[in-house]
């Protein structure tokens, strides 16, 4: 691991050695790669979803807790704005306390129901949101640290679409708790410019995605690897859901439909069903699907294990201090 170290709030609150935050990532954030990460230096979190059902999301906690030489992880609980589908988060969250997780990773709405039972377990929770509004009523429902989301990320970057520049020069300095940014993050300079608007540290996603201990195809991370900052598209606002994806066959037909203006979701289903995206990550047919990626996509050069990922990133970091020392 790199001898270089950067300690800050986020560093001391998860007990990791990197103000870095590996995101959740749907159908990919298993044992394999939050323990990857873990032992790393890093914190990930594990994506109960992605698993046919919640004993097997259990064997991957235990499995994490074998491959993680001790090092923290957590889970996310990705919260829905409906509460019929979130029962199922209760049972994620349960398993989880019997299997003794620390740290929980929430994102889309609120997880003010769900703090009670979070905080009587001893839990450390970070919400991750796309605005300073959701930020500060997560604040004030007792989360311990903000992930802010700018426009530049994958997956659900809000429908504001500010820029992470822009959150970030705004959010840290509105809130008591420690911040992470996220959005477009992939190098040791962009830490360094978190670091300086305020922010305890930063997310990365996409920019994981080629790490070696990612299940997904090799020709899928392969195309990654060719991708540069305009490689994604945004679909889904016309149901209000800015999603930012991979820009391929799927995404095509999804902006063809709502160039046309149609608002029967039945029409998208078949692009943007989550079993597609599974099946693109198994054979490799990056066409097919609309697979979450983000601009920081353009970082994601080469397959790599990710601890020389992290590692590339830190020794980078602490170049650019030595050089703003300089100035
Ligand atoms: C493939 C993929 C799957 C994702 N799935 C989830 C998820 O299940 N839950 C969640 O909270 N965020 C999810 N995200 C969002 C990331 O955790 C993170 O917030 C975001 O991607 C950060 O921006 P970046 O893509 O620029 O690194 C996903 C992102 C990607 C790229």
């Amino acid at each position: 691991m790199t001898p270089h170290k950067i300690g800050t709030r986020i560093t001391d609150l998860f007990g990791i050695d990197h103000p870095l935050v590996c995101g959740g990532m749907m159908w990919l954030a298993d044992a394999d790669y939050v323990s990857a990460v873990a032992r790393a230096g890093c914190i990930g979190f594990i994506t109960p979803r992605s698993f046919p059902t919640p004993e097997d999301f259990r064997e991957q906690v235990r499995k994490a807790h074998d491959l993680s030489d001790g090092k923290p992880f957590g889970v996310n609980l990705y919260i829905s704005a409906r509460p019929e589908a979130n029962q199922q988060l209760q049972t994620f969250l349960d398993i989880s306390i019997e299997e003794d997780v620390k740290f929980v990773e929430t994102a889309g709405f609120s997880p003010k129901a769900f703090m009670p039972k979070i905080k009587d377990a001893g839990i450390t929770v970070m919400h991750k949101c796309t605005t300073l509004r959701h930020a500060t009523s997560a604040q004030n429902a007792g989360v311990d640290a903000i992930a802010i989301l700018g426009a530049e990320a994958g997956g659900h970057p809000g429908m504001d679409m500010i820029g992470t520049m822009v959150q970030g020069a705004i959010v840290p300095r509105e809130l008591d708790v420690p911040v992470v940014l996220a959005g477009g993050m992939g190098t040791g300079r962009q830490l360094m410019a978190c670091l300086s608007l305020g922010a305890d540290g930063m997310i990365l996603a996409t920019r994981m995605l080629v790490s070696e201990e990612i299940w997904a195809h090799v020709d899928y991370k392969k195309r990654l690897a060719e991708l540069g900052p305009d490689g994604t598209k945004i679909i889904m606002s016309i149901f209000g859901d800015n999603s930012r994806v991979i820009d391929n066959d799927s995404t095509a037909a999804v902006l063809a439909l709502e160039a046309e203006g149609v608002t029967d979701y039945e029409a998208y289903r078949p692009h943007v069903q989550g079993t597609l995206q599974k099946e693109a990550y198994e054979d490799g047919d990056w066409n097919k699907g609309t697979m979450s990626i983000g601009q920081s996509v353009a970082f994601a050069h080469g397959i790599e294990p990710a601890e020389s990922i992290i590692d590339g990133i830190m020794a980078e970091a602490v170049a650019v201090r030595e050089k703003l020392n300089g100035l």
